[in-house]
This record gives structure tokens, C-alpha cells and sequence, in this order.
């Protein structure tokens, strides 16, 4: 996927593949420009008639609507969401037109005006769709794969991931931070919460689970990838601990010390983007508040 020639404001890309390592599995690749760079991009996957999450709102709704219009109508869709952030559940309204997909989410949304206006235009803001949240541990795909509901909270507050089965694929959403030392977070995520989850992935990576996650697509070292990432994160809240230790109470002075000078992107737009490096830190300070200072262990 490159950038075609010429400053593209808003140029949308989605590809759908079964990749052969995947059984049967259907990929879904998006991604958009952002001031003409490409920018975002993310993946969802559809399996049997289970969709798990549906993607931003900005990619090819003509592709996409013309993909679902193949899909045999009769059949029991469904779509099952990891957390309710905008490009995870941006194709659940298109989805649920076309098909009828019941949803099924971990999280509840009256609306999504949390997504800004520089956001919409550049990423999109989701139309809202009927949904349920989880009611079971298990559920079974129409060909008789189950698909396991694990919670793995932090990102945000019940954040979820599911594991294909017999596969031994689990769909990680956003468990898996895309950055190694990962420093902007949305508002309400927990840093801490979101380190002991990675943990948690960890294990099923030594066991062999094997991990598409919804920002590096079908990973190829899992163990790798999250290793560096719990080693990333677990430093910066050891050293956000060890500076509040030393009595530095100034979240500013806490940031510039673990993560250096702020990055002009964020430092000017991180209302508008929707992530930012204080709410890292003062979430990793409201734990330390709570359990002492070796929770990062
Ligand atoms: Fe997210």
C-alpha cells in the first residue's frame, strides 16, 4: 500500500484476503491518509459468520458494501467488538444494515461525539448501531468454531480479546500497543492495568497462541512484540515511580524526564487527537497512589 502521487487529503484503502495461514479466515486491511500521508491503518477479520470489530469509519464503504452484498444474507451474522473506540466499531452500523449482524460489546456508548472534529474529518466518526454487551463466555461460529470472550482491560476500561478455537488465534485489538514505549494514551485508559493485560497476552504467545492484532495485522513474533513492550512500558512506570519516589510531583516534569520534550503533534493537538502523555502519567501516579511502588512487578 503506497501513497499515490499528489497531496491526497482523504484517500481510503481497504483490501479483504483469506490468507492461507489463516484457515479460512477472512482479513480485513484498512487504511487513510492524514494531511496526504498514509497514516492510519488497522485490520478486523471475519470468522465464519462472526465479525470481530469492523474497523474505522473512513475506509471504502463501496468496497466494503459490495464485499458484504456477496455474503449469503441468511446466515446468523454477528459481530463481536473489542472496546468501543472509533476504528474498531466504525463498520457496525454498514454491517448491521446490510446483514443484520446482531453486536455484542464488552463496553457501553450513548454516542461517539468523544471522537473531535479533526478526528472526524481525517479519521471518521462512527454512525451508531443496536447493540448487546457480551452474555457469554463462549460463542460458537455456524461452522462450529468457538470463539473465547478474554478480558484484557487497560486500554481501555473492559477492553476484550477473543480466541479462535481450535485456531489458537486470538484477535488482540488494541491489547497490543502500537508504539514499544508506549506514551500517549486516550482519556480513561490505564497504563498499569494495560502492562499486567499485556502479561496476561504474553502467556498465550509462549504457549503458541498465535495473534492478529488490530494495528500489526497478522504478527509474526508475538512473543517478541509483546516482550518489548512489557519491557518498554514496565520502564516508563518504574521510572514515573521512581521519580514521584524522589519527590518530582509535576506530571509536566515527570513527562519530560521518562519520555524527553513534548512532540509538536501532540503537545498542540492532543485534545484533538485524543491522546496524550499526561493521562499516561497521571494514571501510573493514580496506581502508585493506591498500591505502593513496586506494582509494575
Ligand atoms: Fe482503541
Amino acid at each position: 500500500m503506497k501513497p499515490k502521487k499528489g497531496f491526497k487529503l482523504k484517500e481510503r484503502f481497504l483490501s479483504i484476503e483469506k490468507p492461507e495461514e489463516l484457515d479460512d479466515i477472512t482479513l480485513f486491511r484498512y487504511a487513510g491518509t492524514f494531511l496526504g500521508m498514509w497514516h492510519i491503518d488497522g485490520y478486523f477479520i471475519l470468522v465464519d459468520n462472526i465479525f470481530i470489530d469492523s474497523g474505522n469509519p473512513n475506509y471504502s464503504r463501496e468496497e466494503m458494501l459490495a464485499y458484504l452484498k456477496t455474503l449469503d444474507k441468511d446466515r446468523n451474522w454477528m459481530i463481536l467488538n473489542t472496546h468501543m473506540h472509533e476504528d474498531h466499531v466504525g463498520g457496525n452500523r454498514l454491517i448491521q444494515n446490510e446483514l443484520g449482524a446482531e453486536v455484542y460489546s464488552p463496553e457501553s456508548v450513548r454516542d461517539f461525539s468523544f471522537v473531535s472534529g479533526m478526528m472526524d474529518l481525517f479519521w471518521g466518526r462512527p454512525e451508531m448501531f443496536r447493540y448487546n454487551m457480551l452474555d457469554r463466555e463462549v460463542y460458537t461460529t455456524d461452522r462450529g468454531r468457538k470463539i473465547e470472550v478474554i478480558p484484557a482491560p487497560g486500554h481501555s476500561p473492559d477492553h476484550t480479546v477473543y480466541r479462535i478455537m481450535p485456531d489458537n488465534i486470538i484477535y488482540s485489538g488494541d491489547a497490543i500497543p502500537v508504539p514499544g514505549r508506549k506514551r500517549y494514551v486516550t482519556l480513561g485508559e490505564d497504563y498499569v492495568a494495560e502492562l499486567q493485560s499485556l502479561k496476561k497476552m504474553m502467556e498465550y504467545a509462549q504457549s503458541g497462541t498465535q495473534f492478529i492484532s488490530a494495528h500489526h495485522g497478522v504478527v509474526k513474533n508475538s512473543v517478541k512484540l509483546i516482550q518489548t513492550r512489557i519491557d518498554g512500558m514496565s520502564d516508563v512506570v518504574n521510572r514515573v515511580g521512581e521519580l514521584a519516589a524522589a519527590g518530582v510531583t509535576s506530571v509536566e516534569q515527570i513527562g519530560l524526564q521518562v519520555f524527553g520534550k513534548p512532540e509538536f503533534l501532540y503537545s498542540k493537538f492532543g485534545n484533538q487527537l485524543r491522546c496524550r502523555e499526561d493521562w499516561a502519567i497521571q494514571s501510573i501516579l493514580d496506581k502508585l497512589d493506591c498500591k505502593g511502588d513496586d506494582f509494575a512487578k
